[in-house]
This record gives structure tokens, C-alpha cells and sequence, in this order.
């Protein structure tokens, strides 16, 4: 039985739920790399409704869909569909979840997946509300940090770049802290985690020189640019913070480098050939752990 029906945000799960998941995904590795056949969710129906762009989220919960036998309708175009027309969130949820049996959301305002989620009649997914949530990527960030660190607690971990509108950063921070690890967080003066993150989580703000040496894992993000109010805001801190090879020469042998990608110029090229480099697998440990969530909301 599924242990929750709607995933919106990562306070919709307990510290075992989070493990349950974890476990799980890693018994579908097999079949995500395509070197086992499952036909578990055939004769379900997922449909990606995407009101914002997406490569990983929207391709990896198709993958996940597909390689358990499932199948998938992809709505990205709004031009394309009866939301152009002038059709509410509401109603379009109303319908869609009369056609298939989960539905993937990601959508610019905050609070809309919950919104959709009290629209419908099968389970809905947050694949990301404006800077809100962005709950499955925080269990395939953690996944990775399982998979790459041997473990997810007790670890010394640095956030860094625009904690303030990285909806990844403010799913992951919750997560993390769950599992008691020290947290750092690394950002310009603007992009500062915001003060409703620091009274509910312990966090360190710090300088990247002041733990490069001590962190496990280093998590990178971009700068959204699409959500600042006013361009000229973005313009004074693009391209402030940068890590090159040569930044990690005096960390641990064993630390790694994430980021939920895309990136912009916030990871150079040359830490792609470093052993510190995970954010590709990171992108593809989004199949497993996506294919353990539908699951849980499906069967
Ligand atoms: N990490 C992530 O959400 O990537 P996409 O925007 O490509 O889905």
C-alpha cells in the first residue's frame, strides 16, 4: 500500500519514508540502466504537465515510466492545449486526472502543485513550483550522496551559489537536516538562504576557503536568473562565484561535487575530468529513485 498518494514537498515525509525510498530505488538500478526488464506499471498512465522548461526532471520521469512497462502523454506546449483557451489549473487538473493515473507537475508559482494536488483525483508529483519545492530532486540528490559518500548522515556538506530562489537548496536543506549532518551554506550577500530556511534548519554560513578542506560534499547551483524580479538585480551577481579545478586542490581526496544541472558557468569544464565530478550520475540517479517513487504512489 502506498505510503503517501501526492509528493509536494519533502515535509510530506518522514526520515523512514526518505530511507524506504532509497532502498527501493536502489533495487531498480538494474532495470533503469536497461540490464533488467520490468513490466511493474504496465497499464499505468503518467502525464508531465510542464508549465516551465526541463531536460532531467521531465526525461527521467519518462524514462522511470517507461522502463516499468508504463507509458507517458507529454503536455509541455500551453499554445497546444485548452489552457491557451483561457482553462483554469483546476479544471485542466480536473480532466487530466480523469485520463491517467499520476500526474508530474512543474509550474512557475509557488504553492501550485499543492493547489493541483486538491484538484485531483490520482496522485500528483511537484517536479518543482517557482522557488518552492522541488521534492524528488532532494531524494535523488540524497540517493546520489547514499551511493557516492556510503552514507547520508554525519557528513559535512556545503551549499553553494543562489540559496535564495534554488528551489533544490530549499527542498535539500530540510532533508538533510533530518539525518543530522553540518551544513554550510556558501552564497553571495543577495542570494542568502532566507531567514524562514535558518530558524528551522541548522546551518553554518561560511566562505568556501573556510571549508574546502573539512567538506564531503560540495552542492552547486546557478543563479536562477528566471526568478529575479528585476534584471539589473541578476546582473550584479552573475558569474560571482566559480569552481574551477584548481579550487578543489585542497579538498578531501574523497569530497564530491554536485549540482542539479543545468549549469551555466558556476562549474568549469576542467572539474569534469576530476574523480570529485557526480553530477552526471546525479542526473541519472533521477531514473531509479523516480522509478521507487512511482511506484509508491502507484501500487
Ligand atoms: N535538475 C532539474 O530539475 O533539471 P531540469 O530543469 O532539466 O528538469
Amino acid at each position: 500500500m502506498a505510503r503517501f498518494m501526492h509528493l509536494i514537498s519533502i515535509d510530506d515525509l518522514s526520515k523512514d519514508d526518505i530511507v524506504h525510498i532509497l532502498k527501493r530505488a536502489e533495487e531498480f538500478e538494474d532495470v533503469a540502466r536497461g540490464l533488467k526488464v520490468s513490466k511493474l506499471l504496465e497499464g499505468k498512465i503518467l502525464t508531465n504537465l510542464f508549465f516551465e522548461p526541463s531536460t532531467r526532471t521531465r526525461m527521467s520521469f519518462e524514462t522511470a515510466m517507461k522502463r516499468l512497462g508504463g507509458d507517458v502523454i507529454n503536455m509541455t506546449a500551453q499554445e497546444a492545449s485548452s489552457i491557451a483557451k483561457g482553462e483554469s489549473l483546476a479544471d485542466t487538473i480536473r480532466v487530466i486526472s480523469k485520463y491517467v493515473d499520476v500526474i508530474v507537475i512543474r509550474h512557475p508559482l509557488e504553492g501550485s502543485a499543492r493547489f493541483a494536488s486538491e484538484h485531483s483525483e490520482v496522485p500528483v508529483i511537484n517536479a518543482g513550483d517557482g522557488a518552492g519545492q522541488h521534492p524528488t530532486q532532494t531524494l535523488l540528490d540524497l540517493y546520489t550522496i547514499m551511493k557516492e559518500c556510503g552514507r547520508i548522515e554525519g557528513l559535512k556538506i556545503a551549499l553553494m551559489g543562489d540559496l535564495k530562489y534554488s528551489r533544490t537548496v530549499h527542498s535539500l536543506i530540510k532533508a538533510l537536516n533530518l539525518f543530522d549532518n553540518e551544513i554550510y551554506l556558501i552564497s553571495p550577500e543577495s542570494l542568502r538562504l532566507p531567514e524562514e530556511f535558518l530558524e528551522e534548519v541548522k546551518a553554518k554560513e561560511v566562505t568556501l576557503d573556510e571549508v574546502i578542506e573539512e567538506i564531503d560534499v560540495l552542492y552547486v547551483t546557478r543563479i536562477q536568473r528566471e526568478r529575479f524580479p528585476d534584471e539589473e538585480e541578476y546582473r550584479k551577481v552573475a558569474g560571482s562565484y566559480r569552481i574551477t579545478a584548481e579550487t578543489l586542490s585542497k579538498a578531501k581526496e574523497n569530497l564530491i561535487v554536485m549540482h542539479p544541472l543545468p549549469r551555466v558557468d558556476e562549474i568549469d569544464a576542467s572539474v569534469d575530468k576530476t574523480r570529485h565530478a557526480k553530477y552526471f550520475d546525479q542526473a541519472f540517479y533521477g531514473v531509479p529513485v523516480r522509478m521507487a517513487i512511482l511506484c509508491e504512489v502507484l501500487l
